[in-house]
């Protein structure tokens, strides 16, 4: 018989981690302030009376076959899933609210071929056939519950079978083995570790949802990224249409892999160059705007950046910066400033990454800083030429990472030009590229070749 009894511990919101004591940090991650008191009703969980499982032969298990992922027909998810769904397989969705969880969630359900269980803690059976509708989703294989319970969702798998279960979202669903609300630490915890021992006995798959906003704030979901298999988060600003789909963890493929989407009316549209479609607004023949090849994943994608150097009217010079780390901009305009006898103290800067995208690549250096030179002096960089780098504090060009990628990737959106560090430029072979590739030493060479 299993005993059950009411136990008070102590949960981290950060990491999950469980202590009999409170502590004003967790002794686990080292987070402050996100232990919290939980009353769990522990059931004592000894397998006794012959109910032992036999540990597995591995011949066995191999001959039974190895499970294959099954694709969901969207090329840019397939890829961040490292091919498709593997039955068995835990995923977790974050994202802040309204970025389009619930959507992709629906849209990847078509692709499947077979019974998927949809359960919406959050929204109406209405609502979500609505959204199905106008995402133009029309198949038998979607069963819709709004069931909240974890113990009635796992009951009502009997009754449906199905391979693929979707959890949206796990802050709204709730587990009689805990006394809290759904969505508190403790909840997510034991709803997660329930969800996930279905997962691996009935080799069905999961995607759960968790809302996260940027900075992880609400970290509920997060420590569910240690249970499971796989965590992509979808990002994105609101200002703009662009959605990323990132993997953070990856058992069965690469990590660091995006999708990226559009999102319109009919839901997230695969956007298949995203080069292509995010310098489809470039500004031609501007002081200020330079191109560069960042890395998003393993992919290579060209993204304009401008500057804007004014005089300082009153006070204190601004120093504004979008989408790149506002010390790495400093750095830079000292740079300029010292070594290359810029005097550009005085003037207001304005730095933006067109698209929103936040990028923290240092290969993102020399754009940058040939983009203040190009506002400050007046100077147009040729449309034709794109620039990638990181810059030292002495001036000095050094060599980035998976410059063969990005000098494809330049040379198939039709620039003529690249510049880049001539240390990259030793290990390449430049009869390998249609491209021009020009390597420099430093930030004032590649200004005198310029302008
Ligand atoms: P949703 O998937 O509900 O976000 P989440 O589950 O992450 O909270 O998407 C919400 C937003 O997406 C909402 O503001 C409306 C917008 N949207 C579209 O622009 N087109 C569409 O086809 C759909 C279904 C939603
Ligand atoms: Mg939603």
């Amino acid at each position: 018989m299993s005993k059950s009894r009411i136990k008070t511990v102590f949960l981290c919101s950060s990491c999950g981690d469980q202590f009999a004591k409170w502590n004003g940090q967790c002794p686990s991650c080292n987070e402050w302030g996100t232990l919290g008191e939980f009353k769990v009703n522990t059931k004592s969980r000894s397998r006794s009376n012959g109910q032992t499982k036999n540990p597995s032969n591995l011949d066995d298990v191999l001959k039974d076959g190895i499970l294959k992922s099954q694709t969901t027909g969207i090329r840019e998810v397939d890829r961040v899933l490292g091919g498709g769904i593997l039955p068995g397989s835990m995923i977790l969705l974050g994202g802040s609210p309204g970025i389009g969880k619930s959507t992709l969630a629906l849209q990847i359900i078509p692709g499947l071929k077979y019974n998927v269980l949809y359960v919406s803690a959050e929204e109406s059976e209405e609502q979500l056939a609505l959204r199905a509708e106008r995402l133009n989703i029309s198949t038998d294989k979607i069963h819709l519950s709004t069931e909240n319970n974890v113990e009635l969702i796992i009951e009502q798998l009997a009754l449906i079978s199905p391979k693929l279960l979707i959890i949206d979202s796990i802050q709204n669903i709730f587990s009689n083995n805990v006394e809290s609300i759904a969505g508190s630490p403790s909840q997510i915890r034991d709803c997660g570790q329930q969800l996930l021992a279905v997962a691996k006995q009935n080799k069905i798959s999961i995607i759960v949802i968790g809302h996260v906003t940027k900075e992880g704030i609400i970290a509920g979901p997060r420590m569910l990224e240690h249970m499971v298999d796989t965590v992509l988060y979808l990002e994105g600003d609101s200002r703009f249409d662009h959605r990323i789909l990132r993997s953070i963890k990856n058992r069965f493929g690469t990590t660091n892999e995006v999708g990226i989407f559009q999102m319109n009316e009919h839901g997230l549209n695969e956007v298949s160059n995203p080069s292509e479609y995010f310098l489809a607004e470039r500004t031609l023949e501007v002081p200020g705007s330079a191109i560069f090849p960042a890395l998003e994943g393993t992919r290579p994608l060209l993204v304009e950046v401008q500057a804007l150097v004014s005089s300082a009217n009153f006070g204190t010079p601004q120093r504004n910066s979008n989408g790149l780390d506002y010390k790495r901009l400093s750095m830079l305009l000292a740079v300029l400033e010292k070594r290359i006898g810029m005097s550009i103290g005085a003037k207001d800067v304005f730095i933006n990454l067109v698209g929103g995208f936040h990028i923290s690549d240092p290969s993102t250096d020399l754009a940058v800083i040939i983009a203040v030179a190009s506002s400050a002096k007046d100077f147009i960089i040729p449309n034709n030429t794109v620039l990638a780098g990181e810059v030292g504090l002495s001036g000095e060009l050094r060599s980035v990472p998976n410059m063969n990628k990005r000098v494809k990737e330049s040379e198939a959106l039709g620039f003529t030009n690249i510049i880049i560090p001539e240390s990259n430029l030793k290990r390449m072979k430049k009869s390998d590229y249609k491209i021009k590739i020009s390597g420099f030493q430093n930030v004032k060479e590649v200004l005198n070749h310029l302008f």
